[in-house]
Order: C-alpha cells, then structure tokens, then sequence
C-alpha cells in the first residue's frame, strides 16, 4: 500500500478509537459512534464495522443491521458531492422526479450510484422542510429550489468546474 494512504488510514483508526472512547459507556452510543466514524472514513465498510464490533464485543450482525436498516449509513464511498432529490409530496407535486430523471440522464448514475469519477452521488431524499421552495433538491450542504429539468446541466457544471479548478490549482 501507498506509504501516505497507509498513514492516512492509520490516523482515520486513531480517531476511530477516540471516537470509540468517548462514547463507548453512554446509552445509546452505537448509533452515534457509527454516525462519527462515517464522519471520519466518509463511508462504513465492513472492515470499519468488524472494527467497532471486536472493540464493543457487538455481534457483527448487529452493526450491519443497523448499518444497512438506515439510510444515513453508506456501505460504499461516496462522491465528493452528495445530490439530494427531495420526493416529498409538496416536491413531487411540483415535478420532483422529472428533476430527478434529469439529473440520472445528466450524470449516467442510478438512485444510490456514485459516478465512475466519484465526484456525485444520487440520493432519493424525504421532506426537508423546503417545501415552499419545491421542488428541492440538495448539494452537500447547498439547497436549490423552484427548479425545472433544465437548471439541471448548469448547476451541475458548476461543481464539475470547482472540481476541476481545484486540481488545477495543486
Ligand atoms: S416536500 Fe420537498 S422540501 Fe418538503
């Protein structure tokens, strides 16, 4: 392995156990030691998971269940930038899922999928309380609203050019 990933990982583990510490005598602390790991790793694999089941004497299959049953949780890595479609009803109503078929054209990805350049991931989202704005959708922590099918291409093209721009800028 890549020496800097190596020291990489090693650090994320060290903040694993930190986070383990912590938490690790409260009630209800999985789901909260689970909820700051993804913090850390970006995502839970199971080597993540076996992890935290040895240091809590957890039955793997617990963790997995709680892991797979939340839709919070990620098994798989996630893109640099997480789309949110809201499809609550006020956003449906106003056209949600045409934005959302926009947004699977536009970047070739399904519901749940990550593009091969791991830069967006497509997330199906429930009511987020921007009901007035719909139909919503979310980037990472950004909200756009009122939208129509064709916004789509220029707010994507806008993360795609802050992506490049900063690898230019290395
Ligand atoms: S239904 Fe989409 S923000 Fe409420």
């Amino acid at each position: 392995m890549d020496l800097k990933i190596e020291k990489n990982l090693e650090v994320k583990y060290k903040k694993l156990d930190e986070i383990i510490e912590k938490y690790k005598k409260q009630k209800g602390m999985l789901i909260r030691i689970l909820q700051e790991s993804q913090d850390v790793f970006g995502y839970l694999p199971m080597e993540v998971q076996t992890y935290i089941s040895d240091k809590l004497n957890i039955p793997i299959s617990t963790i997995n269940g709680i892991v797979s049953f939340y839709s919070l949780f990620s098994q798989k890595p996630q893109g640099k930038y997480t789309i949110g479609v809201c499809l609550g009803t006020a956003c449906y109503v106003k056209g949600a899922q045409e934005v959302l078929e926009a947004i699977k054209k536009e970047l070739q990805i399904d519901v749940g999928e990550t593009t091969m350049d791991g830069l967006f991931t497509l997330k199906a989202t429930r009511c987020i309380g921007a009901c007035g704005l719909a139909p919503v959708i979310t980037i990472n922590d950004e909200v756009y609203g009122r939208l129509t099918p064709s916004d789509i291409p220029a707010i994507l093209y806008k993360y795609i050019k802050t992506h490049k721009e900063t690898i230019l800028s290395k």
